[in-house]
């Protein structure tokens, strides 16, 4: 089979070269076409467009398959700690213990943040959506840690700036919630995991210890390790485009956050739980919903439905479909809100409308009812899946920076006014 693909362009052909991906994937390397025929190519939304060749995740969206690094989904959310997967997707492979340890040990003892940034926070109204607050405080990083900002990058100023970054990011979140609820911050304890720790700054208070709840420790590992890459999706792509400016990682990670924060990305895990409490409220019947989904003129979406990549079943959503049923029972929840969920999913996937298109549950859809589950609140779905995705995009990063990318910068077909002259003040109708 040809390795090179030709176009035909006013009469001239054109030959570009094919590139086979480690699964098998092709893709036309037209990094030459404005070059050699004046052309440029138009994408909206790039959804038949390869921005870099990656070695950090694979996705199989016809046959709902992800991998970090080779290794499937499914074994990593079973089996592997949330720190060890962190260490894969940054450094390539499964950390040994000795690895492990320092990797780990390293991250626990920079999880304090400068106590000026409890300043910062003061001056949020009651109520700012915790996503707005993680977004400055992780882009305000930079400023109390300037070797970041250096442009050629020294390793040891990016290894030492990645583990702060993982290491505070867990704090400056649990801040953002208990501004919100009034309530003292908690500062870190080293003798805790990650997670545990997380935990212990979220909802320890100061007159007692905290005891971490072993069944949620485990839930937040699995929901952290379900969220810690995707290629590259709209926030990471957003990631990879800011760093290639060489801004520092802290304000290319910051940009992560609000690209995240929209619901059709991210922020479709808080926009989930908001549109079941509006099915639950109004009692109309599902099918009504469903119309509503496929009827053009109603701007309402099935939040948590449909994928870009995903033409089936989301691997994650079918883990955490299954989590949920655990953690609910072993919390002995009963959350009507879990059972609106499945009906929904039972109307959908048998809509012809949704097959059709292959809008399948995606990571978002029973994401949130875990959280609920855990008493997070609804504006804190979305900075925990930047708590999960912090590796992700970290790893990307490093990446993009180690194989010294060019700056994104795309092009575009210019459709305004052509040239005219300027017209005085009064001389314009
Ligand atoms: C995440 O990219 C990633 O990897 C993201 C992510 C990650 O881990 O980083 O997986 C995380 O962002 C998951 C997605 C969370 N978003 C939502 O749940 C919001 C609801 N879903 C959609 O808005 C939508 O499905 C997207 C944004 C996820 C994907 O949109 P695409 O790929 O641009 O597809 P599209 O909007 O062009 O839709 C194709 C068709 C359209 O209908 P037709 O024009 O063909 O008639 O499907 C329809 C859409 O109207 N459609 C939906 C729908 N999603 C798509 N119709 C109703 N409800 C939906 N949810």
């Amino acid at each position: 089979m040809s390795d090179t693909a030709r176009l035909i362009l006013e009469g001239q052909e054109y030959e570009f070269p094919v590139l086979t991906g480690a699964e098998n994937e092709k893709a036309i390397d037209i990094s030459k076409l404005r070059g050699t025929t004046g052309y440029i190519t138009l994408d909206p939304g790039f959804k038949n467009t390869g921005s870099t060749q990656s070695g950090i995740t694979y996705l199989d969206g016809e046959n709902g398959i992800l991998r970090y690094r080779g290794y499937s989904i499914e074994e990593l959310a079973e089996k592997a700690s949330f720190m060890e997967v962190a260490y894969l997707l940054i450094y390539g492979d499964l950390p040994n213990s000795d690895q492990l340890a320092y990797f780990t040990d390293s991250i626990t003892h920079h999880t304090l943040v400068h106590e000026n940034m409890k300043r910062f926070f003061d001056a949020f109204p009651l109520g700012a959506h915790p996503m707005g607050m993680l977004s400055s405080m992780v882009a305000s990083l930079s400023t109390f840690y300037p070797e970041s900002q250096n442009p050629n990058r020294d390793i040891t100023d990016i290894e030492l700036t990645i583990h702060r970054l993982i290491a505070k990011m867990p704090t400056l979140a649990a801040q953002a919630y208990k501004h919100n609820v009034g309530l003292p911050t908690m500062y870190p304890k080293n003798n805790l995991s990650y997670v545990g720790n997380f935990m212990h700054m979220m909802w320890g208070v100061p007159a007692e210890d905290y005891e971490v709840d072993p069944i949620i420790e485990s839930a937040l590992n699995k929901l952290f390790i379900l969220h810690a890459d995707h290629e590259q999706n709209c926030s990471t792509s957003t990631v990879r485009v800011v760093g290639s400016s060489q801004a520092n990682l802290y304000s290319s990670v910051s940009a992560g956050v609000s690209a995240l924060w929209g619901p059709l990305h991210g922020g479709a895990n808080q926009a989930v739980i908001e549109m079941l409490e509006a099915i639950r409220a109004e009692g109309s019947p599902l099918q009504s919903w469903i119309d509503r989904a496929k009827d053009k003129t109603d701007s309402f979406r099935l939040m948590g439905f449909g994928h870009r990549v995903y033409k089936n079943f989301d691997p994650r959503a079918r883990i955490i479909k299954k989590a949920a049923d655990d953690v609910l029972g072993q919390l002995g929840i009963n959350d009507p809100v879990l059972d609106i969920a499945k009906q929904l999913e039972e109307v959908a996937l048998h809509d012809e409308y949704f097959v059709k298109r292959g809008l399948y549950p995606n990571v978002d859809f029973y994401s949130g009812i875990i959280y609920r589950a855990l008493g997070i609140p609804t504006d804190m779905f979305t900075v925990m899946f930047a708590l999960g995705r912090l590796p992700g995009w970290i790893a990307q990063w490093k990446e993009m920076t180690e194989n010294r990318e060019p700056i994104g910068r795309p092009r575009q077909v210019y459709t305004g006014a052509t040239q005219r002259d300027f017209v005085a003040l009064n001389n314009r109708s």
